[in-house]
């Protein structure tokens, strides 16, 4: 048999903490996870707070992630930061293509298909979104929108390292809405997610996590991560409260 996926609980910061607010939080969510085991946790954090989170989160069992990048390692892109740039922070992965940054911020798959190779060559860790709108939704459009998705976001990745990819399923309607999706719709998009890999790899598709994201909270948390196919959570608003990102933690404890 495969060997397990290990869960994996991060927390999607957003534009929220400055770096003294980043501080008092690590210091507050360190000892509330120090016993925790078998669970890889993830703080993605505003660019101005990775240094930082990465001192104090160094020899714990929380890695730092960063909310964006772009393809390119260096050149004439005002505001932008590089791969290499993280990674020499020792910034372990990157957050890519959240719905916030393809809506508000016109992020295209054709340059998450950049981006996500770039990720993986300098050893940050990508979790890609992806999920549809409520219209896709109620249109029975959300099969075709994961599988445009998938599709074009992961095809610069070979085959032999899509695994090393995290996925985040955030359905877009359950974001920040408090609206989180019914424990069969999650299971069944993130099945859905998961066949699409395999359609690549079946091997991939074994290994492979996919978060769900959406309105998790620490009192539904246990019903999402007990689901067959959900190996984790992608966290918003409840992360921003070490205590409740604590007891998410816990929850994915296996
Ligand atoms: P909420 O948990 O606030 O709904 O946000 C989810 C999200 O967008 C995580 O990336």
């Amino acid at each position: 048999m495969a060997a397990p996926r290990a869960p994996m609980i991060a927390g999607n910061w957003k534009m929220y903490k400055t770096e003294s607010q980043a501080e008092e939080y690590i210091q507050g969510l360190l000892p509330r996870v120090s016993s925790v085991s078998g669970v890889d946790i993830a703080v993605c954090v505003p660019f101005t707070d990775l240094r930082a989170m990465v001192d104090s989160a160094r020899g714990s069992r929380v890695e730092v992630y960063a909310q964006n990048m772009h393809h390119e390692p260096e050149g004439p892109f005002t505001g932008e930061v590089s791969a290499p740039m993280l990674s020499e922070l020792d910034v372990s992965g990157v957050v890519l293509g959240h719905s916030e940054r393809r809506e508000l911020f016109g992020e295209t798959d054709r340059a998450l298909a950049l981006k996500i190779p770039a990720a993986l060559a300098a050893g940050l860790a990508p979790i890609l979104c992806v999920g549809e709108t409520e219209a896709e939704r109620d249109g029975g459009d959300t099969e075709r929108k994961l599988r445009h998705q998938i599709g074009e976001d992961l095809t610069g990745v070979p085959d032999e390292r899509l695994a090393d990819v995290v996925i985040a399923y955030e359905p877009i309607w359950a974001i920040g809405t408090g609206r989180v999706a019914i424990p069969e719709q999650a299971q069944d998009a993130i099945a859905f997610v998961r066949a699409l890999v395999g359609g690549r790899s079946p091997e991939a598709a074994e290994r492979v996590r996919i978060l769900y994201g959406g309105s998790v909270k620490p009192e539904n948390a246990g019903e999402l991560l007990a689901l067959p196919d959900v190996d984790g959570a992608l966290v918003g608003g409840a992360s921003l409260d070490a205590g409740s990102f604590a007891e998410i933690v816990a929850a994915a404890q296996p």
